[in-house]
């Protein structure tokens, strides 16, 4: 099986990414064919500071490697390094409905929360992100519970090109974790642990005074009681989830090793689980942070292992569409 999936170069990555998509990347990884980027071109829907866009980039690939992934494995590059993927999404926006992209959440959201850039790429970006998927003849895209709007229009949109110009495009299917795949805010659980609002993250490489701090601050009701209940008491069970979720406990063990306890007890001892899982992940990115010029090898051969596989889609559908 081939599977894609990426992540916007726009922070450090924090533990919603780990267990919505990435844990499952590494999974994947040892038995198929994978493929992971950085999608720097999607990030630039909303305004990034170029002086430092190069160095967020590097970071984010520091981090791809830091949480397991494997470039032995893996094929790891950056999106805007492959041209492919734009000249893809032009002949893509060509078949593609627009009443579609102003249905998306996503956009509908990103649109009210920078009500003075809405510009054009941020309408296009599910084109864009179909184009990443089928320019790869991809069969799973392992991917949090928020993009799979994004995956349908994907598979809408290859559907739509295999009818019109002949079989071109496999449709991919999207991967979602049962469990994990939309981790809340720390500080507002109604709402998801985002990069573009650092204040919600636990971040994966947060030093363990950080954890603790953030951990024993998150919110939660005043009732005492440890129990799931997502509607009645979102912010405890955002952290009973990620409780079991990085001790391979059920959350119905968790429920009754915490019966009679507080909510002190309770968080103090899901800080220390955490700085103990989470350190691995910072010693690697630290000892990888002296090493750019390996990662940018890195990037590098990945990148060229990615061009002739994508140049191959382009060639068939260019042909298909009249263009050679
Ligand atoms: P963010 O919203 O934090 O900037 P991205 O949009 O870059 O994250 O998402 C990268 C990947 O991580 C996607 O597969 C997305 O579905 C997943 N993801 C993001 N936030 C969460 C979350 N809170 N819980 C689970 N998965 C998430
Ligand atoms: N839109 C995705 C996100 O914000 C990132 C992304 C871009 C992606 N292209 C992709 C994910 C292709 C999976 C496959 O999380």
């Amino acid at each position: 099986m081939r599977v894609l999936s990426g992540i916007q170069p726009t922070g450090q990555l924090h533990i919603g990414n780990y267990l919505g998509a990435i844990k499952q990347w590494i999974e994947l990884q040892q038995e198929n064919e994978c493929i992971f980027f950085i999608t720097d071109l999607h990030a630039i829907t909303l305004p990034r500071d170029p002086k430092t866009f190069q160095k967020e980039i590097l970071n984010t690939a520091v981090e791809y490697l830091a949480t397991g992934l494997d470039p032995e494995k893996s094929i790891i590059f950056v999106q805007s390094q492959v041209k492919e993927h734009t000249e893809l999404c032009w002949l893509l926006n060509t078949i593609t409905p627009a009443a579609e992209l102003f249905r998306m959440t996503q956009y509908k959201d990103k649109s009210q929360q920078f009500k003075k850039n809405i510009n054009a790429g941020l309408l296009d970006y599910p084109v864009l992100q179909a184009a990443d998927i089928l320019l790869y003849q991809t069969d799973i895209v392992p991917v949090g519970k928020d993009q799979l709007q994004h995956l349908e229009l994907s598979r809408i949109i290859a559907r739509k090109f295999n009818n019109r110009f002949g079989e071109t495009f496999k449709i991919p299917k999207a991967y979602v974790s049962k469990t994990g795949a939309k981790i809340m805010s720390l500080e507002n659980p109604k709402k998801k642990m985002s990069k573009s609002i650092p204040s919600s993250c636990l971040f994966l490489f947060d030093e363990p005074k950080e954890i603790k701090k953030k951990i024993m601050s998150a919110t939660t009701d005043s009732q005492k009681i440890i129990k799931y209940d997502p509607k009645k008491k979102p912010g405890i069970s955002n952290l009973l989830t990620i409780y079991s979720l990085f001790s391979n406990k059920s959350i119905k063990d968790l429920e009754k090793k915490f019966k009679g306890k507080n909510y002190a007890e309770f968080k103090k001892s899901l800080a220390q689980l955490l700085i103990l899982k989470l350190e691995p992940f910072r010693r690697k990115k630290k000892e990888l942070l002296s090493r750019e010029v390996y990662v940018q090898e890195i990037l590098n051969k990945g990148e060229k292992r990615a061009r002739s596989i994508a140049q191959s889609t382009i060639t068939d559908v260019r042909q298909k569409m009249g263009l050679a």
